[in-house]
């Protein structure tokens, strides 16, 4: 989604801006711009791209106070007009977010006025202008009550040397810094300028000057919001000696899973308390989210023998769901922000069901609305791809699935901890190149497993899809001969994810049905002896033994390399996906 950052104080705007802007990037790079104010006139400078070309603008953007934006585009193409600010009359505006009833505003009080871009967006500087007489705070007031959908706005106004803040449904922070204060969509922009922040509620109207930040909730009336610690720092984003944060994050899987389990420990009575008297889960997340909600669902009907369902938020949120007050929803999300997400958790909530997040974001929307929270230790995440996000998920689920089934923490741990160490050696010893070589060249890569494989098998499709291009798809290994077998020939690449010796035979024929149709085949396998049927056929990656049930920590690393190395290969940026975002906070 859209990065927005503003400062107000005494240092020139528009450097401190563009430095917040670079570490916001990862939610959006279609467009960058910066609005500043100074001797009582605004100027911008904004234009299609990342972040970077900002670069030679800044200089000619004078004063210090100002707000940025960096875009992921969703009214309007990505053009130099589109990008935000947005200005009118005394004001510049970014935001973040959708405005639904932007057409019926514009026809209600712009009727025949053309405007400048095709963005929901400007709606809204446009409206502030025409409410305006001198009274910010009540201009700003008239805008939210007739505004629908979500908005992170950061405003500046010539009359006024300063920032306004009005936040609904999506994500914003007040920073409070050396020698000025800030406005930012998540803490990574503020790392080294505020150690201390406080989150917005929905409906918040705040308005920031260098020594003062007064915060109103939506009747105008002074809010008390607190100040908690901004846990990013300089260090936890630097890219170090990786040429990739992909790179970077999936050499932190291993860290990831330790300090997963260590957070653990510190929810575990808080979760069984929740849990308590529940008899039935369901999982919601989107993407890589939803895919680890499906292994979550195959440890509790496993370890607990309870019904659980991983439903798709999006599609959970309309499909009028059964809970009762005996049910569990389990809301997976890395940034806890993802709109589906949050309202689908929001929606089980209202239904009287019982919400457990599990989010790498403890400050989060979902966090805050959650009855408990599972930390996923990963750090911050940078790359769009989801990568050791997805395996601390898996982590704090198996802990949380053998809660519900009534085993301690500690007695769990015996078995992850030896998944570190694991997790080094599969990162280690793996050799990626062929199958990456393949996909590369290939029209097509299917992902194909069964029971807990399969799951791992569709987050290896997303990830190749996402970052490579290479059209792809996940599927159980049964149900090939269903259908998909039409699609291979020469020039598909089949993956086959083998950890669970039950099904080995059972997978095997799924090679074979893909060499017989001329198509290649790659396993990825710690089940012995398949090096030798597949010898001179197909190619094997030797992932290490593991306990069956944790073996997607391992195989995912191997399929998070594929699609790394593939991307490489056909010259794309893995970090930063083409149409992506990484934290998607509209519907
Ligand atoms: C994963 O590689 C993707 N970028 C995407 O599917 C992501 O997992 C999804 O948008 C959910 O994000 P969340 O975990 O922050 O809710």
């Amino acid at each position: 989604m859209c990065g927005i950052v503003g400062y107000t104080g005494g240092r020139k705007a528009s450097e401190i801006i563009y430095e917040g802007l670079k570490r916001l990037e990862y939610r959006g790079y279609d467009s960058a711009g910066i609005a500043t104010l100074s001797g009582g006139e605004i100027f911008v400078g904004k234009k299609q791209g990342r972040v970077g070309v900002l670069e030679s603008l800044i200089g000619g953007l004078d004063g210090n106070t100002g707000v940025g934006h960096t875009r992921w585009a969703t009214h309007g193409k990505p053009s130099d007009v589109n990008a935000h600010p947005h200005c009118a009359g005394k004001f510049a505006v970014v935001h973040n977010g959708i405005i639904e009833n932007f057409a019926q505003l514009k026809e209600r009080f712009f009727c025949g006025v053309e405007f400048s871009s095709q963005t929901d967006s400007e709606i809204i500087v446009r409206l502030l202008n025409e409410f305006y007489d001198g009274d910010l705070l009540s201009a700003l007031k008239c805008v939210a009550d007739v505004l629908q959908g979500s908005y992170a706005l950061a405003v500046i106004c010539a009359d006024f040397n300063g920032l306004a803040v009005l936040k609904k449904n999506s994500p914003a922070i007040i920073g409070y810094g050396k020698d000025g204060n800030f406005v930012a969509s998540d803490c990574p922009a503020l790392a080294g300028e505020c150690s201390e922040i406080t989150i917005l509620e929905d409906g918040d109207i705040a308005v920031v000057s260098q020594d003062c930040v007064r915060i109103y909730d939506g009747d105008l009336k002074p809010a008390e919001r607190g100040r908690i610690k901004n846990l990013a720092t300089p260090a936890s984003l630097e890219l170090g000696d990786c040429p990739h944060y992909m790179l970077k994050e999936i050499y932190e899987v291993p860290a990831s899973v330790e300090r997963t389990c260590a957070g653990y420990f510190t929810v575990e009575k808080k979760v069984s308390e929740v849990l308590r008297g529940i008899d039935r889960i369901i999982i919601v997340g989107c993407g890589t989210a939803y895919n680890s909600g499906l292994v979550a669902k195959r440890y509790i009907e496993s370890f607990a023998r309870m019904p659980a369902e991983a439903e798709i938020a999006g599609e959970f949120r309309y499909k009028n769901p059964v809970i009762t007050p005996t049910t569990a929803v389990i809301a997976i999300s890395q940034s806890g922000e993802t709109a589906d997400t949050v309202e689908a958790a929001k929606l089980a909530l209202s239904l009287g069901a019982k919400v457990i997040a599990v989010t790498n974001a403890p400050y989060s929307a979902l966090t805050r609305c959650a009855d408990a929270v599972v930390p996923v230790g990963a750090g911050p995440e940078i790359c769009v791809a989801a990568t050791k996000s997805y395996t601390g998920q898996i982590t704090a689920l198996y802990l949380l699935a053998k809660t519900l089934a009534g085993v301690s923490a500690q007695a769990s741990f015996e078995k992850l901890s030896v998944m570190p160490k694991l997790c080094i050696q599969t990162i280690e010893n793996i050799d990626v190149s062929t199958l990456a070589d393949m996909c590369a060249r290939s029209d097509g890569a299917y992902f194909l497993g069964r029971d807990i494989d399969y799951a791992v098998a569709l987050e290896g499709s997303l990830k190749l899809k996402e970052i490579s291009y290479v059209p792809s798809e996940g599927y159980p290994a049964g149900e090939l001969k269903h259908g998909t077998l039409a699609l291979i020939d020469i020039r598909a690449v089949a993956v086959v994810i083998i950890t669970d010796e039950r099904l080995a035979g059972k997978c095997e024929n799924a090679v074979e049905q893909v060499l017989s149709r001329k198509g290649k085949a790659v396993v990825i396998t710690n089940v012995g002896g398949l090096e030798k049927t597949f010898e001179g056929r197909a190619e094997v990656i030797k992932i290490p033994k593991c306990d069956m049930y944790l073996s997607p920590l391992l195989s995912a690393i191997a399929v998070q390399l594929v699609a790394y190395r593939t991307a490489l290969l056909l010259d794309r940026d893995p970090d930063k996906p083409r149409n992506l975002a990484k934290s998607v906070t509209v519907e």
